[in-house]
């Protein structure tokens, strides 16, 4: 099923800023892989994360699941500042991460996988009927029909519809913020396409969804607001209907857009305000 993500370019933002990182920084040792990172996301938006490698987009992503603590700065969850202690937190607050590596386990059929670490019991034992029903409910409701069995393994699972058991996997939790580690990565175009109209899909059910992306055709193909890492400086966030690709490779590449752009000393863009990007020392 291929078909085009359904792109609807929004002029203001659609809602309240459910994530925020002010000031954001991180070092191993002597290395600052993060430096006074400002970043948001909203409810009922995809925020792309782009950057080089290297750029610190995992770091970023991995502080903010509690896999690392931030060494400064802030994070607010619905405009109230938390401190997540660790990822079973950050999943308890309603943040959810796809890694790249995806972590599925080969030989557990698909609704195991669902499960996996949070099975649902009764008795002390698996309550395999209300996993099987809750798997099949949450598939129907992402419109995810690709898949044949939710009883096969998933080592007979193409890498599209691993990528969509990752995915729903991450939202049979109630969770506000969905991050998305380079899902397309490994994908054929036809995946692609299926995983991007699953992701504009969930945004528009209201998560607040982070892509982290390398390809700038489906940056602007689903992502409302675009967040580019630059060397460990958040470059900018711009409004994906406000800007181009150019201007986008041109902040990846250089952490400066045109004469009076961005510039990581001054101030850079979010949305239509300004907003001082100066956390780190410049
Ligand atoms: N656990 C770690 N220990 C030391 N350095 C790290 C660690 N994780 C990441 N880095 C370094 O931080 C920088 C940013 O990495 P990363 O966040 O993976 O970038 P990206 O995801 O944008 O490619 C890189 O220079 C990387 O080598
Ligand atoms: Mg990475």
């Amino acid at each position: 099923m291929t078909q085009t993500v359904e792109h609807v370019a929004r002029e203001v933002p659609t809602g309240p800023a459910i994530l925020e990182v002010r000031n954001g920084g991180k070092s191993f040792g002597a290395v600052h892989v993060l430096r006074g990172v400002a970043f948001e996301a909203r409810a009922g938006e995809v925020t792309a994360l782009v950057g080089d490698n290297g750029a610190g987009k995992s770091t970023l992503i991995k502080c903010i699941a509690g896999i690392y603590p931030f060494d400064s700065g802030e994070l607010y969850l619905d405009g109230e500042r938390v401190t997540i202690t660790d990822p079973a937190h950050a999943n308890s607050l309603g943040i959810e991460v796809v890694y790249q590596d995806l972590a599925l386990c080969d030989n557990m059929d698909v609704v195991h996988n669902l499960f996996l670490g949070r099975e649902l019991r009764k008795h002390g034992f698996l309550d395999e009927g209300a996993m099987e029903r809750r798997t099949a409910e949450v598939l129907a409701s992402l419109s995810v029909r690709s898949v044949r069995s939710i009883r096969q393994h998933a080592s007979s699972l193409s890498g599209g519809q691993r990528q969509t058991v990752a995915i729903a996997r991450a939202v049979l939790w109630n969770s506000k913020v969905l991050i998305l580690d380079e899902p397309t990565a490994a994908l054929g175009v036809a995946q692609t396409e299926q995983v991007l109209n699953l992701v504009r899909r969930l945004a528009d059910k209201g998560l607040a969804v982070v892509l982290i992306s390398h390809n700038m055709n489906e940056v602007f193909e689903v992502a409302d607001s675009i967040a580019v890492l630059y060397l460990g400086q958040m470059a900018g966030q711009i409004r994906a209907a406000d800007s181009n690709r150019g201007e986008v490779v041109e902040l990846i590449t250089t952490g400066t857009r045109g004469a009076g752009g961005v510039n990581l000393n001054g101030r850079a863009t979010v949305g239509s305000a300004t907003t001082s990007n100066d956390g780190s020392k410049a």
